[in-house]
């Protein structure tokens, strides 16, 4: 019998396997397919103050082992995540839930996350400061350093639950930013968001996503992930939620090997949505098959 449970900050998860947000809206539709109670939890749609409508289409690219997507934070806004969407969540969702956050200024984060945080079912908050899809907010305050440490410590002030910094790969070095999030008082960091990238159609000769750029994740980042999430654990205390490309039970075992203490999957969800529910499943023959009784003890085991 092998023990797949890890604890993350205040959470105690029965498995580290957690979607990642933006590939799994708030679970309904999900819910539909499967018991989602069997994750470990999983990260909602990023929400902001106010409702957002998205980018203009075509807001996907398809690539090789992946995809681009330029959505925009497309979400209803926190009033109506608050109080329709959560509430009508815990019907099929008894677990506590991360709570993804976007915004464009300081106090839009603040003022998103301390409301957020004031709902029964958020269990921690992710703080979005990576989203490659929008201008004036979200990438911006992840490449900075400076930023990241504000934002940090303004949202930390303003909550009593445990605050993830959600860091993007597209920074000049992830390390720093993560190492300015611990210091403004961040219990967590999750890694990789997308990586910025392009597709060209070759008929019409124009970019194929409305927006020009967008972020590009799947199965192909997964090697730059895995690396990032190995380098992070080497420069912060606090714990790490690897994502980028993960889509099988053995994926979960090599983050989990380079650091990470849960993993989130999100592409993976897109192709399949049993994705989630299959490694978790897988879970317990591969750790048997490498000689893992407990996933907790192997957190970091390759350094
Ligand atoms: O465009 C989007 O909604 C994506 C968000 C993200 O990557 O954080």
């Amino acid at each position: 019998m092998v023990d797949t449970s890890v604890r993350f900050s205040d959470l105690l998860l029965d498995n580290p396997v957690v979607p990642a947000s933006g590939t799994f809206g708030y679970g309904k539709e999900y819910a539909e397919l499967y018991d989602i109670n069997l994750l470990g939890s999983f990260s909602f749609k990023g929400t902001t103050l106010t409702p957002r409508f998205g980018n203009p289409t075509p807001r996907i690219a398809d690539c090789t082992s992946g995809m681009i997507n330029s959505v925009g934070l497309q979400n209803p806004g926190v009033e109506e995540v608050l109080h329709s969407v959560l509430p009508e969540m815990r019907g099929y969702f008894h677990k506590k839930v991360i709570a993804n956050v976007c915004g464009f200024s300081i106090e839009e984060y603040v003022e998103t996350a301390r409301r957020l945080s004031e709902d029964e079912s958020v269990g921690i908050l992710e703080i979005n400061i990576s989203c490659p899809n929008v201008q004036h907010g979200g990438m911006s305050f992840g490449t900075d350093e400076k930023m990241a440490y504000e934002v940090t410590r303004a949202v930390k002030r303003a909550v009593k639950k445990p605050v993830m910094m959600k860091l993007t790969p597209n920074a000049p070095d992830i390390c720093r930013i993560a190492k300015a999030c611990e210091d403004g008082g961040a219990d967590a960091v999750s890694l990789i968001n997308t990586l910025l990238g392009m597709r060209i159609d070759l008929k019409s000769k124009r970019p194929v996503i409305h927006n020009i750029k967008g972020g590009f994740s799947g199965p192909a980042v997964f090697p730059i992930a895995l690396r990032m999430v190995y380098d992070v654990y080497n420069t912060v205390r606090i714990p790490i939620m690897g994502m980028g490309g993960v889509s099988s039970a053995e994926d979960v075992i090599e983050m989990m090997l380079a650091g990470a203490t849960a993993v989130q999957v999100g592409t993976a969800n897109l192709k399949n949505p049993y994705a989630c529910k299959e490694i978790i499943e897988n879970l317990p023959k591969a750790m048997s098959f490498y000689g893992v009784d407990r996933l907790q003890n192997i957190i970091g085991e390759a350094h």
